[in-house]
């Protein structure tokens, strides 16, 4: 099939390098010029394990444009998988959307066309968009669909070629047909597997969940709102915890194994952050708010996880007493590992209070420095190039992002080089024997 991606994100990039891999051709558009230009030369412009190997598989179905025209004819699916960031007011900013589907619908020709809205939308955006094409292209033989998309940064080839479960919703029969051809490949697990991304050993079909419109796009809020609420509770479960002197990770792990809760999502520590569990629990509130109803577990769930990022600053306060003067070195700025995507992510907002509070902040990360430099030139942190380098004179080392690396420093090493060895680990994620060992002091978050 032709396949269309408009926005060549995380999400658009991944999907069209996983779309052309099984066989697909695929045009991806986007209109920042620089990020095309290095797609062309083969680069990803952003750090994701597999993206650029998958890429250089499927190369000779893959084309990147800025030019819509030289996509969108003939096309049997286009996909909107534009970046719908958060406004002020909590509800999706959805101006990108509106600009994709106005050119795309200049441009739909006589083909039959499945529009798929990619990117994560409000319910009601589907019919929105369908009204949008059909204004610009009133005789247009499309219809729109709702594919919603679950990868996760970091792991995002292995998920979007082995799903979990793959949602597809229209009100459009001929629409899902063709959605289920596109993505019967990876429905039946019939592609062959790179062998640097090798199948699952579980992994022989995927489910596929056909629906409406609208309940596939409350699918995609509903599913994150649930991921945000079960980090948020394990980690008010954790503040207790360490008040009454249980062990979180034994009680996670006592609750995990419980086959009807699970043992994922369950880590205690700093909280949720990344692009889209505050961005889409907001949006899922403000959205009930439309139709009079109020969520407020989902709200819950959000002051419980921005308040996690206080306790960091609390716990420090805790050992340092005074924070005026201190420098504090934070061990990660993606808001996870194998990532550099910094939007929401803890490190910046604790940096942000630390700084605010009179302390001096200095900064490290293995893939992120780059961007947080160019995001964050204003921030006050200084950016340090090695793990030595930024425990350097600091009053304490905080992990926010648990990159693997991490685990293994020369504790030893570090120690001669800070004021005071102290650690505060935000993931319970550390060798603590390997850390006290070392002669420096571990306290954890929780
Ligand atoms: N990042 C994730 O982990 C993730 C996971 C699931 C769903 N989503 C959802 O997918 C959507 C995209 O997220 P992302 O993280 O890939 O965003 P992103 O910001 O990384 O990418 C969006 C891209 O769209 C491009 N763009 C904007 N307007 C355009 C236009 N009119 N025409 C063509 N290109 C345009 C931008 O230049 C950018 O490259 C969002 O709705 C997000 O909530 C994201």
């Amino acid at each position: 099939m032709k396949v269309t991606i408009i926005g060549t994100g995380y999400v658009g990039l991944s999907t069209g390098v996983c779309l052309a891999f099984i066989g697909h051709d695929v045009y991806c558009v986007d209109t920042d010029e620089a990020k095309i230009e290095a797609l062309r030369a083969g680069k990803t412009p952003i750090f994701e394990p597999h993206l650029e190997a998958v890429m250089e598989a499927a190369k000779a179905r893959l084309n990147f444009t800025t030019k819509y025209e030289e996509a969108v004819p003939g096309s049997d699916v286009v996909f909107l998988a534009v970046g719908t960031p958060p406004l002020p007011s909590g509800s999706p900013d959805l101006t990108y959307l509106s600009s994709a589907a106005r050119t795309l619908g200049s441009l739909m020709g006589d083909r039959f066309t499945v529009i798929v809205n990619k990117s994560t939308v409000p319910v009601g955006s589907g019919n929105w968009v369908d009204s949008i094409v059909r204004d610009a292209c009133p005789a247009g033989d499309f219809c729109i669909a709702s594919n919603p998309e679950f990868l996760r940064e970091g792991s995002a080839l292995g998920d979007s070629l082995y799903p979990d479960r793959i949602v597809i919703g229209s009100d459009n029969p001929r629409g899902l047909d063709v959605l289920y051809q596109l993505y019967r490949p990876i429905l039946d697990q019939s592609f062959t597997a790179p062998s640097f991304l090798p199948r699952p050993g579980d992994c022989n079909s995927a489910p596929l969940v056909t629906t409406d419109l609208a309940s596939a796009e409350l699918i995609k809020y509903a599913a994150n709102a649930f991921l945000a609420l079960k980090i948020s509770y394990i980690n008010e479960i954790g503040n207790l915890a360490g008040k009454v002197g249980a062990n979180i990770q034994h009680v996670a792990r006592g609750i995990g194994l419980d086959k009807r809760i699970g043992p994922r999502f369950l880590n205690a520590g700093i909280g949720w952050g990344g692009s889209c569990f505050g961005k889409d629990t907001s949006a899922l509130i403000s959205s009930a708010q439309e139709y009079g109803l109020t969520m407020p577990i989902v709200q819950a769930g959000r002051e419980t996880n921005y308040r996690q990022r206080d306790h960091v600053v609390e716990q420090l306060l805790g050992a340092l007493k005074i924070l005026k003067g201190r420098t504090i070195g934070l061990l990660g700025l993606a808001f996870k590992p194998d990532t550099d995507d910094l939007r929401d992510a803890p490190a910046i907002d604790i940096a942000r209070r630390l700084i605010e509070r009179g302390a001096r902040v200095r900064a490290h990360d293995p893939v992120a420095m780059a961007n947080a430099q160019q995001q964050y030139p204003t921030l006050g942190v200084q950016w340090c190039d090695t793990e030595e380098q930024l425990a350097q004179g600091t009053d304490a080392l905080v992990l926010v992002t648990e990159w693997d690396q991490y685990r293994d420093l020369d504790w030893a090493r570090l120690k001669t080089l800070m004021r005071t060895p102290i650690i505060l680990d935000g993931r319970l994620f550390l060798d603590r024997a390997k850390i006290t060992d070392a002669g420096l002091q571990l306290i954890s978050l929780i």
